[in-house]
């Protein structure tokens, strides 16, 4: 006979731990599932090995997704200050770092242990290097083959992420879930990574790697994020360039505001004032890292004068170039090095107040696997936890 349990959860990553331990509160059995070695693999390594666990300031706008109301109701059942008080009880110490976002002060494995902590009950089992090789519908709920054992469940929670960094373990699984179903999808790409960029382009900019500076950058669809500019040996990266990629489409240009705190005409017609016969060159190199205004110079973007030969129309010009710089990307790095999935399971498919699928009772998706990614700044686990929660009071 099959083993029986009250709820399968795949996926023993923030979302699935999350639905696990609310879940497992209830008195529901549950049995978490996944194809790695240990839980949380991507809570380890994020945030540089310290996790951006959440951010002070949550709202519907920090995330994409297709329906934009659809992620209210699970914030608001479970906000960041939910989640922020759980790291308090454990005890563990936090920081906050620009625009409200917080990390742990020790080590991100400080939340892996503080989630394996909450689900550790006896009606919570867990399993690794387990292939779910079936999943069938029954009159009850579900049945599934794990290796090679039968176990039935009344709920199925999906909680296998997204498609960035197969080397954690991604997979597609959950749309294979979610197509079985007849549950639609919406079309994925990479969110937040960095882009590449065309052969001119990478040759003139990859010597400047390393090279950060602070901008405001805006997609064609009047998205606009300030953050820093990053240079890297394959293209553009930085905080900026992460945000925006989630809001850019192939073809699209990026437009640029080199120096978003100032108005360019009115500080070199200044420093004409005061040092008619500076450079072009030296004068800019006050503003912005010397190398980038010599590349440009050297790509014949800008040409360099004394300043007092520059005339208004001329400042003008300049102005409008630092102050729109257009970049037309390649494209991205993908998944490889992406931090979200963008897409996936179409949200009009769920209850947005228990993530259930509308047609097909007792199965849940949590976390990314479904089309909500949040911005860089600690949005995506809040997605999870958030997520994570309201199934696992459902399920
Ligand atoms: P998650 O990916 O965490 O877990 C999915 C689980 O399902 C994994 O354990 C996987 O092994 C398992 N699985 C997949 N396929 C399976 C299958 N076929 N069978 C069984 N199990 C399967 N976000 C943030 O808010 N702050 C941050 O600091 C960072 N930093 C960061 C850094 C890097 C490098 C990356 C790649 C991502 C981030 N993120 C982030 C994003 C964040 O990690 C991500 O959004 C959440 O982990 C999503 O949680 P889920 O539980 O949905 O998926």
């Amino acid at each position: 006979m099959a083993k029986q349990v009250d709820v399968v959860i795949i996926g023993a990553g923030a979302a699935g731990l999350m639905c696990a331990a609310q879940a497992g509160k209830r008195g529901r059995s549950v049995l978490v599932v996944d194809h790695g070695k240990k839980p949380g693999r991507k809570i380890l390594i994020s945030g540089g090995g310290k996790c951006n666990f959440t951010n002070y300031d949550v709202t519907a706008n920090n995330f994409v997704c297709q329906n934009p109301h659809f992620v209210k109701s699970a914030l608001s059942q479970y906000s960041q200050w939910e989640f922020i008080g759980m790291v308090a009880e454990h005890g563990i110490t936090y920081e906050e770092r620009d625009h409200g976002q917080l990390f742990c002060l020790d080590s991100a494995k400080d939340i892996v242990a503080m989630l394996l902590k909450e689900c550790d009950m006896p009606n919570i089992m867990q399993q690794y290097q387990v292939e779910v090789a079936e999943i069938e519908k029954t009159s009850t709920g579900f049945r599934l083959l794990l290796n090679t054992e039968w176990v039935e469940c009344q709920s199925l929670v999906v909680a296998t992420g997204g498609l960035s960094m197969p080397k954690l373990g991604a997979t597609p699984f959950g749309y294979q879930i979610a197509e079985q179903f007849g549950l639609k999808r919406v079309t994925t790409c990479a969110g937040l990574v960095p882009f590449t960029l065309h052969k001119e382009d990478k040759a003139a900019f990859e010597p400047l790697s390393g090279i950060a500076i602070p901008v405001r950058a805006e997609t064609e669809d009047g998205t606009s994020f300030s953050e820093n500019l990053l240079f890297t040996h394959r293209g553009l990266s930085g905080p900026v360039v992460l945000q925006v990629s989630s809001y850019w489409q192939p073809g699209q240009k990026v437009t640029i505001d080199l120096l978003p705190s100032e108005s360019l005409p009115e500080v070199l017609d200044a420093m004409r004032d005061k040092h008619p016969n500076q450079s072009l060159k030296t004068a800019l190199s006050r503003l912005l890292p010397k190398r980038f205004v010599e590349a440009l110079i050297e790509r014949g973007d800008i040409k360099d004068k004394p300043l007092k030969q520059f005339n208004p129309k001329e400042l003008a010009a300049l102005g409008d170039y630092f102050h729109q710089w257009p970049i037309a990307p390649n494209g991205t790095e993908g998944y490889r090095t992406a931090e979200v999935t963008l897409g996936g399971v179409d949200t009009d498919e769920l209850s947005s107040k228990t993530m259930e699928a509308k047609q097909v009772s007792g199965l849940y998706f949590v976390g990314e696997v479904m089309d909500v990614s949040g911005w860089l700044g600690g949005y995506n686990f809040q997605w999870a936890w958030s997520s994570g929660y309201v199934a696992g009071m459902n399920c």
